[in-house]
């Protein structure tokens, strides 16, 4: 009989197709948010959960999960939403979908820094507000990428593909990480022991590092200060990694010259600060939404709960 898979989210079709050949498949054709008690009752009905990062399975809710439920997968590199410790306490592996998100996170990240270096934001609402009345020479002057020193903090996948997409704008990569990566990850980027050594060499920072307990709000005034005058911020992470009342007075002073940002602590609200500033570029969470990066996503997903009802090591487990 066929395990019954729970996907708490809608999503492509491609996706779809294969959870109900190889599963007795309930999807969300409305995509309707399930509440985390709504989905600690379902799990006495399911023997796998695909989840989205919309699904918040703390410790309280993982200890109530019914023991008919084997398997949480999530259709997310970050797993911040589920307490994967407590889920191993309790014989349930987690897996993540790792690998389909980074060119597409890198590609964002890009186009929030080309944004923001070149003011993109501020021309458009120009032109939506109607007050364009013509070229001049000094209108809405940025700075080019070249020769920018562009910090990476997080220099995993996606700290990388940023790293390499930078490089075809001839700027500087820096990166800090926990550990230093080998050569052949580095590429010639220029390694900084500590986050604040980062800092002092980033023109453009862009935020790569996974949410934690020890990343909460680590880009905050005294770590902004740190930055040369006027750079520029990219956060396409977790925006609880940064503070946003020290960000949002950073940007005030001219210390930040303009931040971009695809991510927000407890999106979709954000601090209204933002909206009331110029020098933002401001995208609703939109890192992986390319359908090429949504299939695969999707495939790794279900690649976790197929390996774990054929008895295996989920390819991309995090407990
Ligand atoms: C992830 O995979 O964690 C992304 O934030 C989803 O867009």
């Amino acid at each position: 009989m066929k395990k019954r898979l729970l996907l708490t989210r809608r999503l492509p079709d491609e996706i779809h197709r294969r959870a109900a050949r190889d599963y007795d498949a309930v999807l969300n054709p409305e995509d309707k948010l399930y509440s985390t008690e709504e989905l600690v009752a379902l799990s006495a009905k399911f023997d796998a959960f695909l989840i989205c990062l919309t699904d918040k399975l703390p410790r309280s809710a993982i200890e109530r999960l019914d023991p008919r439920l084997k398997v949480i997968s999530t259709f997310s590199v970050g797993y911040e939403h589920v307490d994967a410790l407590a889920a191993r306490a309790h014989g349930i592996p987690v897996g993540n979908a790792p690998n389909g998100v980074t060119i597409a996170t890198a590609e964002i990240a890009m186009l929030l820094m080309l944004g923001a270096t070149r003011r993109a934001p501020e021309g458009e609402r120009m032109i939506a507000a109607r007050e364009w009345t013509g070229w001049t020479p000094m209108q809405l002057l940025g700075r080019r990428l070249d020769g920018k020193r562009l910090g990476i903090f997080g220099y995993g996948k996606i700290g990388q593909a940023v790293a390499r997409r930078a490089r075809a704008f001839d700027m500087e990569i820096h990166y800090h990480s926990r550990s230093r990566r080998p050569a052949s990850e580095e590429q010639g980027a220029i390694y900084h022991p500590t986050l604040e050594g980062l800092l002092a060499h980033s023109d453009v920072l862009s935020i790569n590092a996974p949410s934690s307990p020890e990343t909460r709000h680590i880009i905050d005034a005294r770590r902004l200060s740190l930055l040369p005058k006027g750079a520029v911020v990219i956060n396409t992470a977790r925006g609880d990694l940064v503070a946003d009342g020290d960000l949002i007075d950073a940007l005030k002073s001219g210390q930040v010259g303009y931040a971009g940002l695809d991510v927000f602590e407890g999106e979709p609200k954000h601090h209204p600060g933002y909206l009331e500033l110029d020098n933002v570029f401001l995208l609703p969470h939109m890192g992986t939404s390319a359908i090429e990066a949504r299939i695969e996503m999707g495939n790794e997903a279900l690649d976790n709960i197929d390996a774990c009802f054929a008895g295996r090591k989920l390819p991309h487990g995090v407990n």
